[in-house]
């Protein structure tokens, strides 16, 4: 086999190109992962430090596949001496009838019945108690639910890089952006970069924002918003103030979504991050991105936490931005994962993952996106779970 010859290329080496990556490892594949800017980088959706996992949703299959994760999270915790999750538990709380894009209180409430998932009911002054909010609406209520944890994102994406790279087989290229992709005759797929051509039998696309980018060679794209998101740190003015990872819905969903970590080690000790989920901007190509935060979020996170945290200095700071790619239109679909369409020769060879709130399923989509490239995939099964393909199925257009 050439240099130039591998049984997987990964385009898009963020989190999930890396899981990509490593479980293409495990299965002794040749692979090679091309990044267009450096590993480990903010540029894109793998941006910042950390990451809420939970398993409350209100779609069965994703707590299921939140669930099925961990087993993914522990062996590759075993991979590395940074803690990974730091298991602190999760709340949900605010106006329970509020259903926003992250889901709503009741609704993962019914899908932790329906799946036996433990948690507990919380009163408006049991959040203020307990966790350290204050002056709620009395009519606010929530849960905790034991699972949820704090994602140490670029030690997740620093373990699945060195099991990738100490396997032997993958081989990872930094600054090595993708300028043309020739799925042709008797399986052979050519990706260019710049002078440089490459030639797999499988092809993983996982480029996150630049997915429509990448898609553009093989005549395809995808209706995606790219939300450029802001986020902030708070200081510790009180030692004992411990948050566990939380998400407040409120109306005006627009101005009013929020959601923040407790303290870690890891990013900024002494700080706190909060952060609104609420795009800065919707932009339809990465290059339009701005990398400063919005005024007009920034305030509105500082005054939540002004109103509404205890033991925290409401002024903004670190601040940052990230692009995160979500699906458009009535589909509901919050993962996209998906072969090619049948149109572009060599479609089952060829698998995209791009769009969703989806650090929570890291270690398990690189598994998923592999064994879609092994063979057919119509259904996952994780244990008892048997999760539809249907559920992130792509909506293709013609690319332009
Ligand atoms: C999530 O858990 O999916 C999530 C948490 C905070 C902001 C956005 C998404």
């Amino acid at each position: 086999m050439a240099d130039t010859d591998f049984d997987l290329i990964v385009i898009g080496g963020g989190s999930i190109g890396l899981s990509t990556a490593w479980h293409a490892s495990q299965r002794g594949w040749r692979t090679l992962v091309l990044e267009r800017f450096g590993f480990f980088n903010d540029d894109g959706s793998s941006a910042g430090a950390s990451r809420q996992y939970r398993i409350q949703y209100s779609q069965k299959y994703l707590a299921e596949l939140a669930i099925a994760a961990q087993d993914y999270w522990s062996s590759l915790q075993q991979r590395t001496g940074e803690t990974l999750l730091g298991s602190v538990g999760s709340v949900w709380f605010g106006d329970p009838a509020l259903s926003s894009q992250e889901g709503g209180i009741q609704a993962a409430m019914d899908t932790m019945d329906a799946l036996s998932v433990p948690y507990t009911k919380l009163e408006a002054e049991a959040i203020e108690q307990v966790y350290g909010f204050r002056d709620l609406p009395s009519n606010y209520s929530g849960f905790f639910q034991p699972n949820g944890a704090i994602i140490n994102l670029k030690a997740a994406e620093r373990a699945m890089y060195t099991a990738a790279r100490d396997s032997g087989c993958v081989h990872l290229r930094a600054w090595t952006p993708v300028d043309g992709i020739d799925s042709g005759a008797e399986g052979r797929i050519e990706v260019a970069s710049g002078t440089e051509r490459f030639v797999a039998s499988r092809l993983a696309l996982t480029p996150g924002a630049y997915a429509n980018a990448v898609l553009d060679p093989l005549g395809v794209s995808i209706d995606l918003d790219i939300w450029e998101m802001s986020s902030a740190y708070f200081r510790k003015e009180a030692q004992d103030v411990r948050y566990p990872t939380w998400f407040v819905f409120q109306e005006p969903q627009t101005t009013s979504l929020f959601y923040g970590f407790p303290e870690v080690d890891w990013a900024f000790p002494g700080y706190i991050r909060a952060a609104p989920d609420i795009a800065d901007r919707i932009l339809k190509d990465p290059a339009e991105r701005s990398g400063v935060p919005s005024a007009k979020s920034l305030t509105l996170t500082s005054d939540w936490v002004r109103d509404h945290m205890t033991g925290l200095e409401p002024t903004p700071q670190f601040t940052s931005t990230c692009l995160i790619a979500l699906a458009t239109g009535k589909s509901g679909k919050e993962l996209l994962l998906d072969y090619l369409p049948a149109t572009v020769p060599n479609s089952q060879k060829i698998v995209t993952y791009t769009a969703g709130w989806a650090a929570k399923f890291i270690p398990i989509l690189g598994e998923m996106v592999c064994q879609m490239l092994e063979a057919e995939v119509e259904t996952f099964h994780f244990g008892d779970f048997a999760i539809a393909r249907s559920n992130f199925a792509i909506d293709w257009k013609p690319a332009g």
